[in-house]
């Protein structure tokens, strides 16, 4: 198998027999309204693409993961003169990906359900799908030639690696994302240290979470991939450049990695590079390449290239103000009213336009109201500002609330700084969508299993399920003896504390065992067992420890 590496998440997966191509990313204008770039740049590997489909006689396959931009690249579909190919997709409850791509004119569409196979004249392909509401994503294996990948680019299975290699046996290459991409900490407004010790700890989490992903892959080649993008609007320039933030460059990474798994070999790859998986060997190198010295120069003249594109885009964003105003004012009270948990959310939240100080709107959830009031700073609030032309963009459709968030350019601010997934969902989801969402969290609160954890403080029992979005807690793991972390999006449960999540005021319900209670197993124990004591466990639990409802 040879495999070229097309850009951000997109590769080339070349058998004799097959040519399967990952979330082909190439559109000259970036994603998320140009806020975000292929890096490093890529755009001349469409024509390479476009030749291979013209010319090869192969089999060919196109996987697009999930609906985000840097993944779906509608342009890049359309503009393919030969549809000689099948598409894969995967079939999620929200089905905007499949509803974009259902008339698209090639041999066929997938659209797959987790872990549906696809077979093909060498081999198969099979998905693994995250559909949690909040995250919406997809892995791919594939088995093909006599040889195994595992492409996880940003999806968070990572609770599930083991059952995949399970299923699946030995895998030879495994690629997934190990940089960040939301926007906390970057748009959220606070001091310059506070910034920093955010973002290092969660760019050091994260690379700890992938690295023990890689570690339990074992691969016999890690291909870091799926970002970081980068940033060419003069707005969000200072991105590329921070001393830390959740975007860390491959070479930042690899270092860390050096020193954590250095047994496993790790291979960077420009776009244009191709791996021959028998050698391991890059057998076409890019003479380009961009390193830790030359990439502040190599952006800076990456960027020029769009200074007239960003120069006439901000002449063009004057909007009408209070149009934009009123139909936001509408859109908000759509959502609220498609917001069953809303009466949960505590503390107010103002949405208010950057580029204009009397708008501004008062959400307030227990009241179920939508005002114009300007936030005074004065209490528990959450506040967004954005420019009106921005979020013109996603009244207008051209963006959905979610492609909006990433965008970077807005600025956010809580008190107190605890992350509150309704308002997430509430910000982030399309207002068709908060029904299933707020189905999604009642389903994850009513699970009710328990497991067994061992530390040098003695036994706990927890809840199995992580209560951001149904993570198993089987797959944790424990730092300094009190710490369980989900592996999906490292939460942190203090074992100490009644099993208090760190960054909200969600649990975990941890209960300390006496020490006449028989040892049962640790965290890798198998659920016979923890079945076996859990009914003990829970009539245990004192109601009053139980979280309130709120709380999750
Ligand atoms: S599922 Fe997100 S942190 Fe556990």
């Amino acid at each position: 198998m040879e495999i070229t590496f097309i850009g951000h998440a997109g590769f080339c997966f070349e058998t004799e027999k097959s040519i399967i191509i990952t979330d082909p990313w190439l559109s000259a204008f970036g994603a998320f309204d140009s806020a975000w770039f292929q890096f490093p740049q890529n755009h001349d590997m469409a024509a390479v693409i476009q030749n291979k489909f013209l010319h090869s006689k192969k089999n060919k396959y196109i996987y697009i993961s999930h609906e985000h931009k840097d993944h779906f690249d509608l342009d890049f579909l359309m503009s393919l003169q030969s549809r000689d190919f099948e598409l894969i997709i995967p079939n999620f409850r929200r089905n905007a990906l499949y509803a974009a791509l259902k008339s698209y004119d090639c041999k066929k569409i997938h659209c797959c359900s987790d872990a549906e196979v696809i077979t093909l004249s060498d081999g198969s392909l099979r998905l693994y799908l995250d559909d949690s509401e909040l995250n919406r994503d997809s892995a791919l294996l594939i088995n093909a030639g006599g040889f195994t990948a595992l492409n996880m680019n940003d999806c968070k299975l990572y609770d599930r690696l083991i059952a995949i290699l399970r299923e699946n046996g030995k895998i030879d290459v495994f690629t997934c994302q190990f940089s960040g991409a939301t926007w906390h900490p970057t748009c959220y407004d606070y001091s310059e240290e506070q910034y920093t010790t955010i973002s290092t700890k969660k760019m050091m989490t994260k690379f700890e979470s992938v690295a023990r992903a890689i570690h339990n892959v074992s691969p016999r080649v890690y291909i870091p991939s799926a970002g970081p993008a980068c940033f060419l609007d003069p707005d969000l320039f200072h991105l590329n450049t921070e001393p830390v933030n959740i975007f860390p460059f491959a070479p930042k990474f690899i270092e860390f990695l050096k020193k954590r798994l250095p047994k496993i070999p790790v291979c960077e790859m420009m776009p244009g590079d191709v791996l021959d998986l028998a050698s391991c060997e890059l057998t076409t190198k890019k003479s380009d390449r961009v390193t830790d010295e030359n990439r502040l120069t190599y952006l800076t003249q990456y960027a020029q290239q769009y200074e007239r594109y960003f120069a006439d885009r901000k002449a063009a964003s004057l909007r009408d103000i209070d149009s934009v105003f009123d139909r936001l004012r509408e859109q908000l009270q759509l959502k609220l009213k498609n917001m069953q948990l809303a009466k949960r959310i505590q503390s107010p939240l103002y949405i208010s336009f950057s580029d204009d100080a009397e708008k501004s709107l008062k959400i307030d959830f227990k009241s179920d109201s939508i005002e114009k009031s300007t936030f005074d700073g004065s209490e528990d609030h959450y506040q967004m500002m954005a420019p009106s032309w921005e979020i013109a963009r996603v009244l207008d459709g051209h963006l959905t609330w979610e492609d909006f968030s990433l965008t970077f350019r807005m600025k956010l601010s809580r008190a107190p700084d605890v992350y509150q997934p309704l308002v997430q969902g509430f910000l982030i989801l399309e207002p068709e969508d908060l029904d299933a969402y707020c189905n999604m969290v009642l389903r994850v609160e009513s699970r009710s299993e328990r497991i067994l954890v061992e530390t040098a403080h003695g036994r706990f029992a927890i809840d199995r399920y992580c209560p951001h979005q149904g993570g198993d807690l089987k797959c944790a793991w424990i730092e300094e003896e009190r710490y369980i972390t989900c592996p999906r999006h490292r939460w942190q449960f203090d074992l100490l504390n009644n099993g208090k999540c760190l960054t909200n005021n969600s649990s975990v319900n941890a209960m300390a065992l006496d020490e006449d209670t028989p040892v049962m197993a640790s965290l890798s124990v198998v659920p016979r067992l923890v079945r076996g004591i859990q009914k003990a466990f829970d009539a245990a639990l004192d109601p009053a420890d139980k979280p309130r409802d709120d709380e999750m």
